[in-house]
């Protein structure tokens, strides 16, 4: 709080767990089809980069989003990583059907906490989808599936504009009421600034307990590192990022991509919070991928003159921050 004499020493945890979204938030919106021979080699490079949790696909309607099309291939050939959660999205029953058949074990459901983004994103009320999402929560589970839940337009809608907390809250506890191990938290435009990503978490927290909680950044407007930062200090232990800072939503129109995982990993050995991920070996996956995709990395760790001049000052993470 503002002029606070005893603010609250920062929750930072010790480690914190990575869910990176790259091949599914990160591609899904590439206009020209990136074969699934490239999608595959970028998940084995993210898990041999030392990622252990990887959403690799959607079976959601081709027809709504055609380059996740050929999720069930990349499922198929990626399975064998033993140690890696590997969920892919699931709109419906039929998505359901469709990640069994392929062999994922773990799923996201993925809720909005506003009416028009669930009507444009789902093709339904937000109440239809939420019964939608427990029918398919309990099947998954009763199958022995793991479900994980997004919360979309948390903090703000390309539709309605900013979004009062307690609704991002209320679907949250919806998620959490259907078994979802973990909730992601999604500023989906990207245009939330500390003080409102700061709220939107506190208001989660009071409804689902923070170990259960996770943040999904858009940067659209560069906040997307601030964002998580704010998060991180009120005790959540689990972010999502996209290598290479790929991404977008198809029906979030002008929203950019996520925070770059590259950025993420450089930020959090700065403060000694351990990741598991190798940032060299992740940079290199960025580049291949973006080289797959003819454009630049939009992650600034990315950048390889500053990360060669501070290795080469042996100024990295021997010497944290804090
Ligand atoms: P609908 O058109 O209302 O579907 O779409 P329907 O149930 O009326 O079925 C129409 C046809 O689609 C039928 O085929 C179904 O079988 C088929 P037909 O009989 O006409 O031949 N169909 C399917 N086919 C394959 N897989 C399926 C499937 N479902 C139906 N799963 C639906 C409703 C939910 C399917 C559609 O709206 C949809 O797929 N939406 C997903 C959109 C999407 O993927 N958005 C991006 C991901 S969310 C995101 O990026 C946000 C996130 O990153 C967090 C954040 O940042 O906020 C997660
Ligand atoms: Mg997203």
């Amino acid at each position: 709080m503002a002029g606070d004499p005893h603010p609250p020493a920062p929750l930072l945890h010790a480690a914190i767990r990575i869910i990176e979204v790259g091949p599914r938030d990160g591609l899904q919106n590439e206009a020209k089809a990136v074969p699934a021979a490239a999608k595959i080699t970028l998940v084995d490079g993210l898990v041999s980069a030392g990622l252990r949790a990887i959403e690799v696909g959607s079976f959601v309607s081709p027809r709504w989003v055609p380059q996740m099309a050929d999720t069930d291939q990349v499922v198929a050939e990626t399975r064998h990583h033993g140690g890696v959660e590997m969920p892919v999205l699931v709109p419906n029953l039929t998505g359901l059907e469709r990640a069994i058949a392929a062999g994922a074990r773990s799923i996201a459901i993925f809720a909005a906490a506003t009416e028009s983004f669930a009507r444009a994103n789902l093709n339904a009320t937000r109440a239809e989808s939420l019964a939608r999402f427990a029918d398919v929560a309990r099947q998954a589970r009763a199958g022995g599936l793991r479900v994980r839940g997004y919360v979309s337009c948390a903090v703000h809608c390309p539709f309605e504009g900013w979004v009062d907390p307690g609704e991002a809250a209320t679907v949250a506890a919806a998620l959490a009421e259907m078994g979802c191990y973990e909730i992601s938290l999604c500023d989906t435009t990207g245009a939330g600034t500390p003080g409102r990503a700061r709220a939107m978490v506190l208001a989660a927290m009071a409804a689902v307990p923070a170990e259960r909680l996770a943040v999904h950044f858009h940067d659209t407007f560069g906040q997307a590192l601030a964002n998580t930062l704010v998060c991180l200090e009120l005790g959540i232990a689990a972010v999502d990022g996209s290598v290479s800072g790929l991404g977008g939503c198809p029906y979030s129109p002008g929203a950019t991509g996520n925070l770059a995982t590259e950025d993420l990993v450089y930020m959090l050995e700065g403060l000694g919070v351990e990741t598991g991920v190798d940032l060299d070996a992740l940079v290199a996956v960025g580049a291949e991928i973006s080289r797959v995709l003819g454009r630049d990395s939009t992650s600034r760790a990315a950048r390889p003159c500053k990360a060669c001049l501070l290795r080469s000052a042996g100024d990295r993470a021997d010497q944290p921050d804090r």
